[in-house]
């Protein structure tokens, strides 16, 4: 077994080893973007663990996150999970990182921790030294078709109550890269970054609300894990807080994911209330955030 940096060129045989590794998130619909894209902190390290020619396992770490790791079910239990781990922990150190985090990279995440229905994986990291932090972690899931309250109807009937109380809310343009500064100031971290990807969805996968030309506020899908119809990020600025946009911003998007999918993911979520107001959680996930000192 030989454990070396993986490029792009491999990306099929990559997406294969995701597609039969991970049963838990569709890490395989998204195997260019966690394994090659860049997050916020810069471009993330691919590595690949190969049998002869076969690749059989891969992993990704980026900044102080490994964004993925994963081995072919037929090649487990020969130490080349344990060999790719230990490959991200020393760049990751090398790189000048103290401590490393499963999965939740801002900006490029393929979940916000482990699913703890993942629980094999969960046992196999702890009993290498990693820990269980804290901070739960959930993302939940939204029918946006045959749903009542997730309808064009409805985006429409929102766009026009809040347009009497002198908002403008519609579908931003790919090119409106202001919005971008105007987050950035406002939220700051990930998001701009986040939104800049949903820009680039076709239509976008962002819309806003404005008052006098100022933006109030933003809602995207497809702005991580793109294709996977996830929503988020969503931010009101204080001000116009409780005015309904958020409501009819995150309705917006609903509707634009039920184009393609019967479900949205809603990731990492801050208020979940919010969610079963506005259209109704069907199910959630929950996630382990595992940590390792290096
Ligand atoms: C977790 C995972 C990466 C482990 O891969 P693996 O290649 O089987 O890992 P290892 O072989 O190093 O370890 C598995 C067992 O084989 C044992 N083993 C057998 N031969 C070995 C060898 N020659 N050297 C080291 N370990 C060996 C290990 O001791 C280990 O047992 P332990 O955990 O009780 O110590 C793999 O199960 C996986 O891909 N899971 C799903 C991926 C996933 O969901 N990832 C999260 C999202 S990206």
């Amino acid at each position: 077994m030989r454990v070396g940096p993986l490029d792009r060129s491999q990306l099929a045989e990559a997406t294969a080893v995701l597609a039969a590794a991970c049963a838990f998130d569709r890490a395989a619909d998204v195997a260019d973007e966690k394994l090659f894209d860049p997050s916020p902190r810069g471009l993330p390290r691919t590595f690949g663990a190969w049998e002869g020619e076969a690749l059989v396992g891969v992993a990704a770490v980026g900044g102080a996150r490994i964004r993925v790791l994963a081995v072919a079910p037929t090649a487990r239990g020969r130490g080349i999970g344990s060999a790719l781990l230990a490959a991200c922990e020393v760049d990751a150190k090398a790189a000048g990182e103290t401590t490393l985090r499963t999965l939740d990279q801002p900006g490029n995440y393929l979940a916000p921790g482990i699913d703890e229905a993942n629980a094999e994986t969960i046992a196999w990291l702890e009993r290498r030294g990693w820990v269980r932090a804290s901070e739960p972690r959930m993302n939940v899931l939204i029918d946006v078709r045959d749903n009542p309250r997730v309808s064009a109807e409805r985006a429409e009937y929102l766009i026009t109550a809040a347009a009497r109380r002198g908002y403008e809310v519609r579908r931003a343009e790919a090119d409106e890269i202001e919005l971008l500064a105007a987050v950035a100031t406002e939220f700051g971290g990930a998001w701009p970054f986040e939104l800049e990807r949903a820009l680039r969805y076709v239509p976008t996968g962002v819309h806003v609300a404005l008052k006098d030309g100022i933006y109030c506020a933003f809602a995207a899908h497809d702005g991580n894990n793109q294709g996977l119809g996830w929503f988020g990020p969503t931010g009101t600025w204080p001000a116009h807080r409780g005015q309904g946009l958020g409501e009819a911003l995150l309705v917006a998007c609903l509707v634009d994911v039920a184009v393609t999918h019967a479900q949205c993911e809603v990731a990492w979520i801050g208020p979940r209330p919010f969610y079963d107001k506005v259209a109704g959680v069907a199910a959630d996930r929950r996630f382990v955030l595992l940590t390792r000192a290096l």
